[in-house]
């Protein structure tokens, strides 16, 4: 269903730049009617390729697939990107570390697009601090295209199961931390920094499991029944969280969010983990050399160009950031690898044989652009 959901937005996305975009885009969004009639009025008025500039953009991972940005349109080649309060993920990242990380796949989306669609894109950082709404002012020249394989961002996703017991090549380890420069390293499965992640990442995940508000955060972001899924747009699905056959059925028709909070949810959910950090290839730990809001959202940049050429590779990623995200794994976790700087990813990364296509939700455009 949800492959099928990615389908339909891409063939919506394709349709509507040949015929004009919003009814089109917008065809599945709930906020009161006045609000919904107004933004598919800007949605509507928008450039075709800038729409698809910003459709691209709007495929970036983020934690809990909370899709925490806003697009203001301020000019027709001017546009102001926020962060989305609502949906600041308050428990897991209180600093708003991942969402700066997100924000920066985001922009990097956007920036290969824009060239893709024969825009140059200039981008200035206007948030004060990681609590500020406006994060990025960004302006659109027309400019000689340059072409990217927009499929790559159609494509990339976060792999969670399958993951390949197998470590990856020297050419391959190297194509994909040399961009980082020293602000990546690699722990193939079985090294003593490998093995200590994985028990880390057990325990932190432990820890955040019976750790209520998080807990209780996370099943806000759960969309187990499909009208919560089609009606909201974000989040994690059934699928997304890769819970398919007759399991995904079930839980799609009788899981609901109290039963998250049970300590049953919870031990099923740390089995997963565990079997998950039994079975992989090595570990991608990013650093960055300090904790800015510009560092933060360059570092997302990288990610995010790195994760789209990792299905070209068959390597699958999957990032594991409960150790960031509970004390006290976060203040250890640079002095226990050795690394210096701050760390800022912890992806789990392996070969896979069939790379699956994606699945997670994505708000229609219509709910994230306004005129400002
Ligand atoms: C900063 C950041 C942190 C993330 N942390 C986790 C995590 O701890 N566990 C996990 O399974 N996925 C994690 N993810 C992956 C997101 O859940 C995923 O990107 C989102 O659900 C959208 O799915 P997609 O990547 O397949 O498009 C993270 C992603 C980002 C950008």
């Amino acid at each position: 269903m949800h492959n099928a959901r990615r389908d339909a937005v891409k063939r919506i996305a394709s349709t509507a730049l040949a015929v004009g975009v919003a009814p089109l885009l917008s065809a599945c969004l709930d906020p009161t009617r006045e609000d919904r009639a107004q933004r598919d009025d800007v949605v509507r008025a928008l450039d075709p390729a800038l729409a698809d500039v910003l459709y691209h953009a709007s495929l970036a991972p983020s934690g809990h697939n909370a899709q925490p940005w806003m697009i203001g349109v301020t000019a027709p080649n001017r546009l102001v990107i926020s962060t989305a309060r609502d949906r600041w993920l308050h428990e897991v990242d209180p600093q708003n570390r991942e969402l700066l990380l997100s924000f920066g796949c985001f922009l990097e989306n956007m920036i290969v697009t824009a060239r893709h669609r024969g825009f140059h894109l200039e981008y200035q950082l206007v948030g004060t601090s990681p609590a500020t709404s406006e994060i990025l002012d960004v302006t659109l020249r027309r400019a000689t295209p340059v072409a990217f394989p927009l499929e790559s961002i159609q494509q990339r996703r976060t792999v969670r199961s399958h993951h390949l017991r197998a470590a990856l090549t020297r050419a391959d380890v190297q194509a994909i931390t040399a961009p980082f420069g020293d602000h990546a390293a690699y722990f193939p499965f079985g090294s003593t920094r490998a093995t200590w992640l994985a028990e880390q990442t057990i325990e932190a995940n432990r820890v955040q499991a019976y750790r209520e508000p998080a807990q209780r955060e996370l099943s806000e972001w759960i969309r187990w029944a499909d009208d919560d899924a089609r009606r909201e747009r974000n989040g994690l699905t059934p699928a997304s969280m890769e819970i398919t056959g007759l399991s995904g059925w079930y839980v799609r028709h009788f899981m609901t969010r109290a039963d998250v909070m049970k300590p049953k949810f919870r031990e099923q959910g740390l089995d997963a983990v565990r079997a998950q950090v039994g079975d992989y290839g090595g570990w991608l730990v990013i650093t960055s050399a300090d904790a800015s809001m510009s560092t933060l959202i360059e570092t997302g940049r990288l990610v995010e160009r790195m994760w789209l050429g990792c299905r070209a590779r068959m390597i699958a990623i999957h990032p594991m950031t409960q150790i960031l995200e509970e004390s006290p794994f976060r203040d250890q976790v640079g002095a226990q690898l050795g690394l210096a700087g701050r760390v800022q990813f912890l992806l789990r990364v392996s070969y896979i044989k069939e790379y699956p296509a994606p699945v997670s939700l994505r708000m229609p455009l219509s709910r994230l652009v306004s005129t400002l």
